[in-house]
């Protein structure tokens, strides 16, 4: 029987170790083989192959990080790198890849598929920016390390009458400041996907102001069009409304962590799923969640849908932001 091979890439989330484990545990009650590939496609193109066993995943699905390590890679950006890694994976006697990460990862193991090793895609980044699944695995855990971080700089701000400015990951996708941005009680979220004028940030601090409040959270996408991004923001607001404000980039912070109980039961339940595709002889197929159950589609398909930004979620914060 051919073995299964596992591997994270890109990124790393909260929650790769808790699929990881499903991965393992499922593939083995079935009979199965498994190798954990270590540090994503590159160490696929290296061989840093270990076989997993059932203790290799003990006491794994509290941790954040990927025990696998991750990296971006790229020689298997080319043909000849990918051609490589089927060789190696030949050698080893998989058949099938289950790759945990991004669209970036996911890409990857299509191309894959097109070579005849039969690929399953589990989402896991903390962006949230695969338009197929409503959530991916780590999102929960990072978007709540960023509640945190937001409910203790309003402590302070409001203690010094402030405008914090939070910058928070999530790339060219603006679900993480959106939705901790609501959960903390944000004066204003700023996205790439909605467009806004730094005059109307303005006015809105003035207006807040009026009315006696003279603290402000503005909770910053990473990817907004704000030229310059937060220090300029920063100085702008100084500036216009002689705030004093002050900046917070949360960073890597966000990617660390033990995952939340959603992430943890969202990785088991996709890493279970990955596996069982895989018995049943699919490939080129990643697996999500759509509605609270448990979907699969194809990679490509997948791949080519645009992610819905919510506006309605989005203008409803701003209503309660007034
Ligand atoms: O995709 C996850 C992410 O954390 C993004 O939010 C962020 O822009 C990027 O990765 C940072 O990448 P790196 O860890 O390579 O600096």
């Amino acid at each position: 029987m051919k073995a299964i091979g596992i591997l994270t890439s890109g990124g790393d989330a909260p929650g790769m170790n808790a699929a990881i484990r499903a991965v393992v545990r499922t593939a083995i009650y079935y009979g199965y083989k498994v190798y954990g590939i270590e540090k994503g496609y590159k160490g696929l193109l290296d061989e840093e192959f270990v076989e997993m066993d059932l203790s290799s995943v003990g006491d794994i699905i509290q941790r954040g990080g990927t025990v696998l390590k991750s990296s971006r890679c790229d020689e298997f950006k080319t043909p000849e790198g990918r051609e490589k890694a089927v060789e190696i994976l030949e050698n080893y006697g998989i058949g099938s890849l289950i790759v945990i990460g991004g669209d970036g990862s996911f890409t990857g193991a299509k191309m894959l598929s097109n070579l005849g090793v039969a690929t399953i895609g589990i989402p896991g980044t903390i962006d949230n920016d695969l338009a197929y699944t409503d959530y991916t695995i780590g999102f929960d855990t990072a978007m709540n390390t960023v509640i945190d971080a937001i409910s203790k700089i309003r402590d302070t701000s409001s203690s010094h009458d402030r405008v914090n400015i939070v910058e928070v990951m999530g790339r060219n996708c603006g679900d993480l400041a959106l939705y901790s941005g609501l959960a903390g009680g944000a004066e204003t979220i700023i996205v790439p996907e909605m467009e806004i004028r730094t005059d109307e940030i303005v006015n809105k601090l003035k207006t807040t102001q009026k009315r006696g409040k003279k603290h402000s959270i503005i909770v910053l996408a990473e990817g907004a069009d704000i030229d310059g991004g937060a220090l300029a923001l920063k100085k702008i607001l100084t500036e216009e409304d002689h705030a004093d404000v002050r900046v917070t980039v949360l960073g890597h912070v966000q990617r660390g962590g033990s995952p939340s109980s959603f992430d943890r039961i969202l990785a088991s339940r996709l890493g279970n799923k990955a596996v069982e595709l895989l018995i049943a002889g699919k490939s080129a197929r990643v697996v999500g969640m759509k509605d609270n159950k448990i979907i699969d589609m194809d990679i490509e398909e997948a791949l080519s849908m645009e992610k819905e930004f919510d506006v309605d979620i989005y203008e409803m914060a701003k209503v309660l932001s007034i």
